[in-house]
C-alpha cells in the first residue's frame, strides 16, 4: 500500500510536559482536526511538532516516544528559540498576518527569516530520513512553504503535494515580502499545489507571473525540467462523524440543558481566539442589535468559546486584552441579575461539549475578517441532523463560495452584520430549513475524506499534456555539452549546425524588428560557416525578408517560417515547402488583430505561411491571460483543419500543419552521418521539433528553462555563443587530414542534400 506521509507544522496531538511524564491533549485548529481521520485511516506517518517548548527530560522524551510511536506520528522538537522566532516570529508574526491582509499587525522589522529556514531546513531532513521509495509526500500550510523544494532537492523522484490551509493573498500585498521569490520557489518544488478556492489559486498564479515572470497555463506551471499542477480542493470535514457524535446520548443530554425552556435564544461562536476570526466587529454586531432591538435583552445570549492560540505571539497578547474588555463592556452595558448577554469561554472544548453547542444553537455565527476555508461553519452543518439552524457567514471566508445559502454577511459593516443577526433570529422555521438541506447535502457529499482522496488522486496523474518520454529534464551544464562536442568532433569529419536565431543567437527584444544581429554575431557566424568542413543552417520563425536582410550575406543557410521557406546559399532563391497555406488564415488573422487591439504593447506578425501574436511587451498578466484565451479559442475555430497552433516564447504562432523546423534536416546516408558531428541550439517549443529530427549521436542544447528533449541545456544567449566561439578554437581537420568529399573552406553551406518533406 502506497504511505502518504502527511507533514505539517502541528501533530495531531499537542503535548506538555507534566511531572513525571507527559500530557497529551488532541490539537485544535482546522489542519489538525481535518486530517486526522484520513491519517487514522491510512497507513501512513504524520511528521511535525508536538507543541512542546520546554526541554523534555529522558523520561519524559521516552513515555512520548512510545505513545507518539502507536499513533504513527514522528515529533520533530523544536528548541525554545525556534518556537519563539521561526512558529511566534517569522509564520505566526509575518505570514499569517500577511495572508490574512492584516497589515496592522505586522511587525515593523522582518528579522526571522533565517529561522524560517533553519526549520523547513530541518524539516527536510527528518523527512528524506523516513522516506521510502513509492512513499507520497504531502506538506501543509504557510508554516512550510520552503519544504518542497528543499525536498526535492533531496529526493529528485518523490511524488510530492502541498497544500495551502489558509488564503493566499493578491499578488500587490504579497510582493510586500522581502523573501517572496524564495517562498514561491519553494511551493514549486511540489509536483501539485492545491488551496481551498479560485480566488487563492489565481492570487498564487498571479505571483508567479509577476514575480517569477512564469506563464501559468489555466492550471499548469512550466519548469525548466517539468510541470507543477495547481488545483482547488476545498476541504471539507468527517461529517459522518459529527452526524454520530450528534446523536450521542451525553450531547443530547448537553443540548437540552443548552436550549432551557427556549425562552432565550442562543447564538453561538467557535473560534481559536485569532485577531482572523473577527470577534471584535462580532460583539459590536452583537451589541449594536441588542441597542437597536430592545425587546431581544434577556431573550438571546452570545455563547462565544476562544480556544487559547499562539499566545507567545505579542499581537495575540493584546486581541486578547481588547475582546476581554469588550465582553465586560457588553456585559456591563446590558446584563441583569438574571441575565449575561456573552457568555465568554476562554479553553478548548471536549468532543461533546462543541457539538452540544453546535446543536443548542439558534444561530451559529462565523464572522471572520478572512479565513482560508472555516472547518467550524461545516461542522456545525453537519452536526444538524435535525435540519434546522441558521449560519451566519462571513463572505471573507473560503467556505461562502460554496455555501452561498448561508446568510452572507461583510463583517466590516458592523451595523450590516447587526441587522443579519437579527433577520437569522427572526428567520421562519420554513425558511431556516430550506436555507440549512442543501448546505447539509453539500458538506456531506464533500467530505474530508473526499478531499483527501481528490487531492492524492491528483497527486498519483501524471499530467497527459507533459512530454513523452522521450523528453529528458537537461539540467543546466554548460560543461558538459562542451565536452560531449568535443568529444563527437574529435571523432568525425564534418560538422553539422542548425541554429535558432531570437532566443539563442540574440537576446529578445521588446519588438521582433529590434532584435537585428549585432555585428559580433555576424563575424561569429561568417567564420563559423567558413570553418573547414562546417555548414551552417540558421532555422527560425521569422520571415524570408527579415532572415535575407540580416544574414542573407554570410554564407548559411537560411530557413524562415520554421522551414516553410529555404534559401541554401547567397544568391539562390528561396524555395517553399508547399503551393498553398489553406483558408485558415484569413479568419484567424481577424481574431488576432483584435486580441491584438484589446490587448496594449502586442502586435500582430503577418507571415507567407503562418501568422503570430507577440505579447512580449504586454503587462505579463493579461498578456499570459490573453494567451490562454486566444489558444482555447482558436483550439476550437481550427480544429479541422491543417493548422498547427504553437505556443512560443511570448508569442502564439499558427502554422500550417507538417512545416515545422525538424523537416530541415538533411537526409544523410548512414556513412555520412557516422562522419559527421551534428549541433543543434534552440530556446523554445518550436526547436523541440528540431532536437526530436537530430540523429541520436547529436548535440542537441536547449538554451534556457523549459521541459526539453535536448540531451543538453545553457543558460542563455551568452553561454550559446560561447559554445560557438568554442569550434572556431578547435579547427579539428587539418587540410592533409581532410576526407576526399570533403568541401574546400572557402566554400558556402553547400550544396545541402535535399531536405525531407
Ligand atoms: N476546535 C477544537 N477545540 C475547540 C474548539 C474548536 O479543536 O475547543 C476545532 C474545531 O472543531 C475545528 C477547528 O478547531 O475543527 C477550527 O478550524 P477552523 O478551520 O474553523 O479554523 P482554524 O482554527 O483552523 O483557523
Ligand atoms: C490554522 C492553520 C494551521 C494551524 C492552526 C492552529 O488552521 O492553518 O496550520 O495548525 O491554525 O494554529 P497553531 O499555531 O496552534 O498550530
Amino acid at each position: 500500500m502506497t504511505r502518504v506521509l502527511i507533514v505539517a507544522n502541528r501533530l495531531p496531538v499537542t503535548v506538555r510536559a507534566v511531572d513525571g511524564g507527559v500530557e497529551v491533549q488532541p490539537s485544535t485548529g482546522g489542519l489538525a482536526t481535518g486530517l486526522l481521520r484520513p491519517h487514522e485511516q491510512s497507513g501512513g506517518l504524520w511528521i511535525g511538532w508536538s507543541g512542546a517548548s520546554e526541554e523534555l527530560t529522558d523520561d519524559q522524551q521516552a513515555a512520548l516516544t512510545s505513545q507518539l510511536d502507536g499513533l504513527r506520528l514522528v515529533n520533530i522538537p523544536l528548541t525554545p528559540t525556534q518556537v519563539s522566532r521561526y512558529y511566534e516570529g517569522f509564520a505566526n508574526g509575518v505570514l499569517w498576518p500577511l495572508f490574512h491582509y492584516l497589515l496592522g499587525e505586522l511587525p515593523l522589522h522582518v528579522r526571522d527569516w533565517d529561522a524560517y529556514v533553519e526549520v523547513n531546513e530541518r524539516f527536510a531532513e527528518v523527512v528524506a530520513e523516513h522516506y521510502r521509495p513509492g512513499d507520497r509526500i504531502w506538506v501543509h500550510d504557510y508554516q512550510l512553504l520552503l519544504l518542497p523544494d528543499l525536498l526535492r532537492q533531496r529526493l529528485p523522484e518523490a511524488r510530492i503535494g502541498f497544500f495551502l490551509h489558509i488564503p493566499f493573498p493578491s499578488e500587490e500585498l504579497f510582493r510586500t515580502l522581502p523573501a517572496r521569490e524564495a517562498l514561491l520557489r519553494g511551493m514549486l518544488g511540489a509536483d501539485l499545489v492545491g488551496f481551498h478556492t479560485p480566488g487563492y489559486l489565481r492570487h498564487f498564479a498571479s505571483s508567479l507571473t509577476q514575480l517569477l515572470g512564469l506563464t501559468v497555463d489555466v492550471d499548469r506551471v512550466q519548469l525548466s525540467s517539468r510541470d507543477v499542477r495547481l488545483g482547488v480542493f476545498p476541504m471539507g470535514v468527517d461529517a459522518e462523524n459529527f452526524e454520530t457524535l450528534a446523536e450521542d446520548p451525553a450531547v443530547r443530554a448537553e443540548t437540552e440543558a443548552l436550549k432551557g425552556d427556549g425562552s432565550v435564544r442562543l447564538m453561538v461562536g467557535v473560534d481559536r481566539l485569532d485577531y482572523t476570526k473577527g470577534i471584535p466587529r462580532r460583539l459590536l454586531s452583537y451589541e449594536k442589535m441588542l441597542q437597536d432591538h430592545p425587546d431581544l435583552r434577556e431573550r438571546v445570549r452570545l455563547v462565544q468559546v476562544a480556544v487559547p492560540s499562539r499566545t507567545g505571539v505579542e499581537a495575540y497578547q493584546e486581541f486578547r486584552l481588547l475582546v476581554d474588555g469588550l465582553v465586560g463592556r457588553i456585559n456591563g452595558e446590558f446584563g441583569t441579575a438574571h441575565w449575561v448577554p456573552v457568555h465568554y469561554i476562554f479553553r478548548g472544548l471536549s468532543d461533546t461539549e462543541l457539538v452540544s453547542l453546535y446543536r443548542a444553537a439558534d444561530v451559529m455565527v462565523v464572522t471572520p475578517l478572512r479565513d482560508g476555508m472555516n472547518l467550524v461553519a461545516k461542522e456545525f452543518l453537519a452536526a444538524r441532523t435535525d435540519g434546522d439552524g441558521v449560519l451566519v457567514l462571513s463572505e471573507f471566508a473560503g467556505a461562502s463560495w460554496e455555501l452561498p445559502e448561508a446568510l452572507q454577511v461583510n463583517p466590516y459593516d458592523v451595523d450590516g452584520t447587526a441587522e443579519t443577526f437579527h433577520r437569522a433570529l427572526s428567520m421562519s422555521e420554513e425558511e431556516r430549513r430550506a436555507r440549512l438541506q442543501p448546505l447539509r447535502t453539500r458538506v456531506r457529499e464533500f467530505d474530508v475524506h473526499r478531499w483527501t482522496a481528490a487531492f492524492l488522486e491528483q497527486l498519483e496523474q501524471r499530467d497527459p499534456r507533459a512530454l513523452t518520454s522521450a523528453a529528458t529534464p537537461a539540467p543546466l551544464d554548460e560543461q558538459a555539452a562542451r565536452t560531449a562536442l568535443t568529444r563527437r568532433l574529435d571523432a568525425t569529419a564534418e560538422l553539422l549546425v542548425f541554429l535558432d536565431y531570437d532566443g539563442t543567437l540574440v537576446p529578445y527584444a521588446p519588438t521582433p524588428d529590434l532584435a537585428r544581429p549585432d555585428p559580433g554575431l555576424l563575424e561569429l557566424l561568417g567564420a563559423l560557416a567558413r570553418r573547414r568542413e562546417t555548414a551552417v543552417h540558421v532555422v527560425s520563425g521569422r520571415t524570408r525578408e527579415a532572415l535575407e536582410k540580416w544574414l542573407g550575406a554570410l554564407p548559411l543557410a537560411l530557413h524562415a517560417e520554421h522551414g516553410f521557406w529555404t534559401r541554401a546559399r547567397p544568391g539562390a532563391d528561396w524555395v517553399a515547402a508547399a503551393d498553398k497555406v489553406g483558408s485558415w488564415r484569413e479568419p484567424v488573422l481577424a481574431i488576432l488583430r483584435d486580441v491584438a487591439a484589446r490587448t496594449p504593447g502586442s502586435l500582430v506578425e503577418i507571415k507567407s505561411a503562418a501568422l503570430a501574436w507577440h505579447y512580449r511587451m504586454a503587462e505579463p498578466e493579461t498578456g499570459a491571460r490573453r494567451a490562454n484565451e486566444l489558444r482555447l479559442h482558436l483550439a476550437q475555430l481550427l480544429s479541422n483543419q491543417p493548422v498547427e497552433i504553437l505556443s512560443g516564447n511570448k508569442v502564439v504562432e499558427m502554422r500550417p500543419h507538417g512545416i515545422n523546423k525538424g523537416r530541415i534536416f538533411p537526409s544523410l546516408s548512414p556513412e555520412r552521418l557516422a562522419t559527421t558531428a551534428v549541433l543543434a541550439m534552440g530556446d523554445d517549443q518550436t526547436d523541440e521539433d528540431l532536437f526530436a529530427a537530430m540523429p541520436p549521436d547529436a548535440i542537441s542544447i536547449r538554451v534556457g528553462p523549459g521541459p526539453t528533449r535536448a540531451g543538453y541545456r545553457i543558460d542563455g544567449v551568452k553561454a550559446a555563443r560561447a559554445i560557438l566561439e568554442s569550434l572556431l578554437e578547435r579547427p579539428r581537420v587539418t587540410p592533409t587530414e581532410a576526407p576526399p568529399r570533403g568541401r574546400s573552406s572557402a566554400a558556402p553551406a553547400g550544396p545541402l542534400p535535399p531536405v525531407r518533406r
